[in-house]
């Protein structure tokens, strides 16, 4: 019987990829830039599964493209590039990795937040710049308490969990907005269920992690950073597109919020000259909430299994659409 047929689009660590070349024929997209619509409609014209990254569009086109398509593997938890209910019309299940990324997209959270209430970024840009010309100022460099100060947080799936088992080291007070409430976790984490708008208007700081869906477009945008407080800081480990970018900007200008931290732009890549960037009050770093080594791995081996499973007609460990097979 002949292999099934591989694609990956972008390159993954060895020990991931060995994982699928143990049952397929594989071809890896080789460069750094992911391939054109039309490379990838080609690419996949032949392919029994497809291991894909948010930067390629999975649409009814691709799904045209690829006849012989029984699998397709995110390499991400979100799956807003996917149309799933597409791909489940068509009987082919999609794979992605919730879970594995949570604790290191959490941490990243933290990092933003530590830094853009103590002001990490703007003052070693300060001091590169040879501004640090004196040992020790008592009102230089004044940044905001952590420790004690309201979290809200918007989204309360894995991540958002992980985000309030850490504030609880930090002896935050946290509330949180979703869809649904949660008892078990108000319980296990001491955390209070708050409406969107009491959230923003109570919170110090105000975290998004919410998946990108038409509800989440523009989650924030003018009325919503006006109901924050004027001290308030913004962090977004979601998708760049909850935030409404130039609305964002004028809050940060205007000094309505203190400050903003950004893993995740609209567009991403930020164009170097946008606006946000002349801002000194914005920390931003280039969607890098799962970049750490050993959460990277184990998500791409994720992928990898799921992939595998596909191929195989076996269950995946994570399936976004499990009723695409029923
Ligand atoms: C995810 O897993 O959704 C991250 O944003 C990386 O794509």
């Amino acid at each position: 019987m002949p292999r099934p047929k591989a694609l990956v689009t972008r390159t993954l660590l060895p020990d991931a990829l060995d994982i699928i070349r143990a049952v397929a024929d594989v071809e890896v997209w080789p460069d750094e830039a992911p391939p054109s619509a039309s490379e990838l409609h080609g690419l996949a014209a032949h392919a029994d599964g497809i291991l894909t990254t948010i930067m390629d569009r999975v649409d009814a086109a691709l799904l045209d493209a690829a006849p012989n398509l029984r699998v397709i593997s995110q390499l991400a938890v979100g799956l807003d590039n996917v149309d799933v209910a597409e791909a489940t019309s068509r009987g082919i299940p999609v794979g992605y990795t919730p879970g594995v990324l949570s604790k290191a997209t959490a941490d990243l959270a933290f990092a933003l937040l530590l830094g853009a209430a103590r002001r990490t970024s703007e003052s070693e840009r300060w001091l590169r710049g040879g501004g640090w010309q004196i040992q020790f100022h008592p009102t230089h460099w004044l940044g905001q308490d952590v420790h004690e100060a309201c979290l809200g947080i918007v989204g309360l799936g894995q991540i958002g969990r992980e985000i309030a088992r850490r504030a609880r080291g930090f002896d935050m007070d946290t509330v949180y907005h979703s869809r649904t409430r949660y008892p078990d976790a108000e319980a296990e984490y001491g955390i209070r269920y708050a409406e969107f708008s009491d959230l923003l208007a109570q919170a110090d700081f105000v975290m998004l992690s919410v998946p990108l869906t038409p509800e989440t477009h523009h989650l924030i945008s003018g009325p919503q950073l006006a109901m924050m407080k004027p001290s308030g800081i913004l962090i977004n480990v979601s998708r760049g597109p909850v935030v409404d970018p130039a609305a964002l900007y004028e809050a940060l200008r205007d000094r309505r919020i203190a400050r903003a931290a950004l893993d995740v732009t609209s567009p991403e890549p930020i164009a170097p000259d946008d606006p946000l960037l002349t801002l000194d009050n914005l920390v931003i770093t280039p969607h890098i909430g799962s970049a750490a080594l050993p959460t990277r791995l184990n998500t791409m081996k994720l992928a990898a299994r799921n992939l595998v499973a596909g191929l195989q007609g076996e269950p995946m460990e994570a399936c976004a659409n499990p009723e695409a097979l029923a």
